[in-house]
């Protein structure tokens, strides 16, 4: 009996053979493991595909966003504007500073809703954050033009969005800063990883970006480890883990702390863990490297996939499809539908683990609301999103049987 890997969105979905092989051949080089050569290309390849001037490198999107806030001085007292539906990678940071986040509505593009942003501007307010959730863009120009009004830095997120288009320009290039994120289920992966870069006109803010990045230290040599691991017995894994087996196995492996989970206990009630921020490993960024080879093939099926479950699904009653827009890369398809908890678990039963990105208005299950700010009834519209959202599968890996399944399921 041949075992397949199950269709299953949320465990590390880009990871492939050659993925796999990079990382077992830096794990024998632990010489190289915090830095190298590797760092350089990484930095170089973003420096051209966006055109940055500069760009720095950390061990994860929140450890970007953090250093960037912190080099534009943001501090106790201060409010940044963020929006509800999100992670809670991204209020944290916020936090971490000792400023207040300010939790937005959405609008239909499911990012942060710029008609209701001036209603939360106050003489506190420093910041917007515009993420562009599931990799489709925000209103970004409508966002700037407030941004611009009251003076108020503008950080483009583009944890879920790297490659994609709004205007005809690239999104990570309208804000005044911008942070990546290469986590193990984003655009494209190292496990973790992150990238800041902050508009040159910044002149006093870069160089604080510089001088914080070049102060921090790499990750310890056991924390590069675990996550070189992690691609490695996630191919053992994933043709095991509908079997009580695989799970059982994984279970194990983060419990003996081999492998380790992406978000850390405390980042639930808004304290920061050790380990963030640090600098990226070369190790990792050997890994990226390969992964940068494949962006566009990736981006390319994600929106080919995307443009069958809008063909497929379009007359189905119930559902709430995404906005459907040119330049958009659809990290996943998120729909929205009443019963999207008995979708889950009925796909659950069949094998097929559909995503559950933002099914809590702060992501994941256990973040205290009270402790980051969140209230209740704030944000309606991210509330009921929240309830009634599903993520489809757009990883590379994916089959037309696969998608035929799915969609199944749904009609
Ligand atoms: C929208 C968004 N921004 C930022 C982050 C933080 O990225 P990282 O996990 O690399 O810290 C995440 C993480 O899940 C995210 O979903």
């Amino acid at each position: 009996m041949i075992l397949k890997a199950p269709i299953a969105i949320g465990l590390s979905p880009n990871t492939e053979n050659d993925d796999v092989w990079q990382a077992i051949k830096i794990i024998f080089q632990p010489w190289m493991w915090q830095e190298g050569d590797a760092i350089k290309k990484v930095l170089e390849w973003f420096k051209n595909y966006f055109n940055f001037d500069e760009a720095f490198l950390f061990n994860s999107g929140r450890s970007a966003l953090y250093v960037v806030l912190k080099s534009f001085g943001i501090d106790k007292g201060d409010e940044v504007l963020v929006q509800a539906f999100t992670c809670v990678a991204v209020p944290d940071p916020v936090i971490w500073t000792g400023a207040k986040p300010i939790f937005v509505d959405i609008d239909e593009t499911l990012n942060i809703d710029p008609g209701l942003l001036e209603k939360h501007i106050n003489r506190k307010t420093k910041v917007i954050i515009v993420q562009h959730t599931f990799g489709i863009p925000a209103q970004i120009e409508l966002i700037k033009k407030i941004a611009q009004k009251y003076n108020l830095i503008l950080i483009e997120d583009c944890a879920h969005s790297l490659g994609a288009e709004v205007y005809g320009k690239k999104v990570g290039t309208f804000g005044d800063a911008v942070i990546f994120s290469f986590g193990r289920d984003k655009v494209i992966s190292s496990v973790f990883g992150g990238m800041a870069s902050i508009n040159s006109k910044f002149k006093t803010q870069c160089l604080q970006l510089k001088k914080l990045q070049g102060n921090l230290n790499f990750p310890g040599y056991f924390w590069i480890l675990q996550q070189l691991l992690h691609p490695i017995f996630f191919v053992i894994i994933l043709p095991l883990y509908n079997l009580i087996v695989g799970k059982l196995f994984l279970a194990i492996l983060i419990k003996l702390r081999i492998l380790t989970k992406p978000i850390f206990k405390e980042e639930m009630n808004g304290f920061k863990p050790d380990v963030f921020p640090a600098k990226y490993p070369n190790a990792l960024a050997v890994l990226l490297l390969n992964q940068l080879t494949k962006l566009q093939h990736y981006n390319n099926i994600r929106i080919k996939l995307a443009s069958y479950y809008f063909d497929k699904l379009k007359e189905t009653k119930n559902i709430i499809l995404p906005v459907q827009v040119d330049g958009g890369i659809y990290l996943r398809f998120n729909i929205q539908l009443p019963n999207s908890e008995e979708i889950l678990l009925t796909a659950k039963k069949q094998g097929i683990l559909l995503g559950n990105w933002y099914k809590n208005i702060v992501d994941p299950k256990y973040v205290d609301y009270k402790k980051i700010g969140y209230y209740l009834d704030s944000c309606p519209k991210a509330e009921l999103s929240a309830k009634s959202s599903v993520n489809l599968p757009t990883y590379p890996k994916l089959s037309i049987s696969d998608l035929e399944k799915i969609v199944k399921l749904l009609t």
